[in-house]
């Protein structure tokens, strides 16, 4: 049974940080973000109209704690619910409290089975009154979060078959790149090989290659440790940049993304293993890259 829920986006991104304080002056002083809420060991950051986009928990471990994803109505929800149960999975629905602190509507909460990805399905995030300051870069939203599994054929192939992602190009053997149908955006999570399931890296679009320019600068004047990049990604013709966070988790700054229509998008690409097919311009990633995030354990 093919899924038959529609995803509207890529919401945001919940991760743990050992130090809230520092990574919260990270993310908003450095990366850009607003930060809308701060309290009990977290705090909601937005890069855009939503009240989160990043949530930061305080804990031992960094890492991920889920991502989330935005789903068109409360219908597609509840299809989404049963659906998982046919597939084997085991989603469970978030009780009314948890909703009303996160400022979101109704939401569902599922592992992926096979490499244990922590994943949300909701719907109706609430909006700020205020528009997002962009006062250190035009972020325009959330772009993507890729994440690392040993198994990236079977992973690839479940997220697809069982969760309604659909592939947009791969890198043969090493990243493939998926949409949450019908968004539009060539990727919204990814999925790189490993030596096991963790997070990979955190992406936020920006709106000009001035704001990769800018933050390149200020990158290098905190003296934060710059990963891979600048350089131009084939697969989603993008500019790139990535650094790491206090935890050195890697996010990643980028400009420019193909979009398909809902019906008549081109067949995905197969591009051969070679750097080449990461970076046009022949950069190399530093051995910090993308080497941190575990996924929260259960319970
Ligand atoms: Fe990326």
């Amino acid at each position: 049974m093919t899924a038959d829920y529609r995803y509207s986006r890529l919401a945001y991104v919940a991760l743990n940080v050992t130090d809230l304080g520092r990574t919260l002056a990270f993310y908003t002083d450095i990366v850009g973000l607003d930060a809308t809420e701060i309290a009990d060991g977290q705090a909601a950051l937005r890069c855009g109209p939503d009240h989160h986009n990043v949530l930061l928990n305080r804990a031992p471990e960094p890492g991920l704690k889920r991502i989330g994803f935005e789903l068109e109505s409360e219908d597609d929800l509840e299809r989404a619910f049963r659906h998982l149960e046919c597939c084997g999975y085991t989603p469970a629905w978030l009780d009314a409290e948890e909703c009303a602190a996160l400022h979101q509507g109704p939401g569902l909460r599922f592992r992926h089975p096979g490499t244990g990805l922590p994943l949300e399905y909701f719907i109706d995030m609430e909006r700020m009154a205020e528009p997002f300051g962009a006062r250190l870069a035009r972020i325009a939203r959330l772009g993507h979060v890729v994440v690392s599994t040993p198994d990236l054929p079977a992973m690839r192939d479940s997220l697809m078959r069982d969760l309604g992602f659909v592939l947009s190009d791969e890198v043969d053997g090493m990243i493939a790149f998926l949409r949450c149908f019908p968004n539009p955006f060539h990727h919204s999570l990814g999925i790189a090989r490993a030596d096991e399931n963790r997070l990979h890296h955190v992406n936020f679009m920006v709106t000009d290659i001035d704001d990769v320019g800018r933050a390149l600068n200020r990158l290098k004047k905190n003296e934060v440790e710059i990963v891979y990049g600048p350089g131009r990604h084939p697969p989603s013709g993008s500019i790139f940049l990535y650094f790491l966070d206090p935890d050195g988790m890697t996010v990643e700054f980028s400009f420019g993304m193909e979009e398909f229509a809902e019906t008549g998008a081109r067949a995905p690409r197969l591009m051969p293993p070679v750097p080449e097919s990461l970076d046009f311009w022949g950069g190399l990633p530093s051995l910090d890259f993308a080497r941190v995030g575990r996924y929260e354990s259960a319970g």
